[in-house]
């Protein structure tokens, strides 16, 4: 494995190419347009001087990082060498259905299809493909060069082989893979979002307000954000795809995302990226 190719320049995959590069990889970064991929390489620019100011990488890393990466405008182009291929664009099943369709016919025939996907079925990603065998989930956290954990998801076609290179994989990039299956929301989200809704309903029934909520989860349970804070980091409108996800795929009711986050998205309060979500960024 030397050559990945990462779709979609955003949060996610400007974390992954990062990532992988910072390990010495060869990256192809895809995305629609230049400019969103220029921006993605300003990120990676930025995020790799705050490791340089730490004193965790050196300025000949950051060059060396950088130089790993390349970006294309074209899909065809920028797959046709790769090993693997981490999928990272929006959660949007129909847009994830053609890119595995288009993965499958351009990417070399042993490369492996992988999905950072938070929920969306990998078995049915699988299914648009001819090599089902060979896709599995590589679920990173964000922000990806910090988190160590990737959830290692495997579809109901993915095979041993494709399961142990991927987790190998992980290991390299000094993460901590764990393999589950694929039902909704896997593990990470399985457990996380129902903890963000009920904050949420705990904001909506005026329990109490948004600092309390997140004081409390952070200082009674040391996470490192409360979950008011947390969601508007992951963006209010992903944690609604995701519990819906959720909702849909186990049809319990325990999964109904709480109505003020449904109106909060509807009216464009979608968390740090927009501006506003429980806080008000600059
Ligand atoms: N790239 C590189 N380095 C970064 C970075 C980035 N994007 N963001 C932060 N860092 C580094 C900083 O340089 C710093 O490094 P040192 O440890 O060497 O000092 C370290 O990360 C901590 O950063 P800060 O001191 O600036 O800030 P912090 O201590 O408040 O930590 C945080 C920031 C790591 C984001 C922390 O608040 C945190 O862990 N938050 C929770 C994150 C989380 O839960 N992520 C999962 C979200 S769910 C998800 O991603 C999946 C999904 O499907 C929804």
């Amino acid at each position: 494995m030397k050559n990945i190719s990462v779709i979609g320049s955003g949060t996610m995959g400007n974390g992954i190419a990062h990532t992988f590069a910072q390990f010495n990889y060869h990256v192809n970064l895809i995305d629609i347009n230049q400019s969103a991929l220029d921006k993605a390489i300003q990120t990676i620019s930025k995020n790799l001087d705050r490791q340089v100011s730490k004193g965790s990488i050196t300025e000949d890393q950051k060059a060396t990082t950088l130089k790993n990466i390349r970006t294309f405008v074209s899909t065809e182009e920028g797959v046709k060498n790769a090993d693997l291929i981490v999928e990272a664009a929006t959660e949007n099943i129909d847009l994830k259905l053609k890119i595995f369709k288009d993965l499958d016919s351009f990417a070399p025939q042993n490369a492996i299809l992988a999905s950072n996907t938070s929920s969306i079925s990998i078995t049915q990603i699988a299914a648009v493909t001819n090599r089902g065998d060979k896709v599995i989930g590589m679920h990173f956290m964000n922000p990806v060069p910090v988190m160590k954990l990737v959830e290692v998801i495997r579809g109901y076609a993915t095979s041993d082989e494709t399961t142990k290179t991927v987790m190998a994989l992980a290991e390299q990039l000094q993460k901590v893979p764990v393999e589950v299956n694929d039902y909704p929301g896997f593990v990470a989200n399985r457990i996380l979002m129902p903890m963000i809704n009920e904050a949420i309903y705990t904001l909506y029934e005026g329990v109490a307000g948004v600092y309390e909520i997140d004081t409390v989860m952070k200082l009674g349970m040391a996470h490192p954000m409360g979950p008011l804070q947390l969601a508007d980091f992951i963006g209010l409108d992903i944690c609604l795809a995701i519990l819906k996800v959720l909702h849909d795929g186990f049809g319990n009711p325990k999964y109904a995302p709480c109505p003020l986050l449904v109106n909060m998205v509807a009216a464009g309060k979608k968390g740090a990226k927009t501006g506003e979500g429980f806080y008000q960024y600059t």
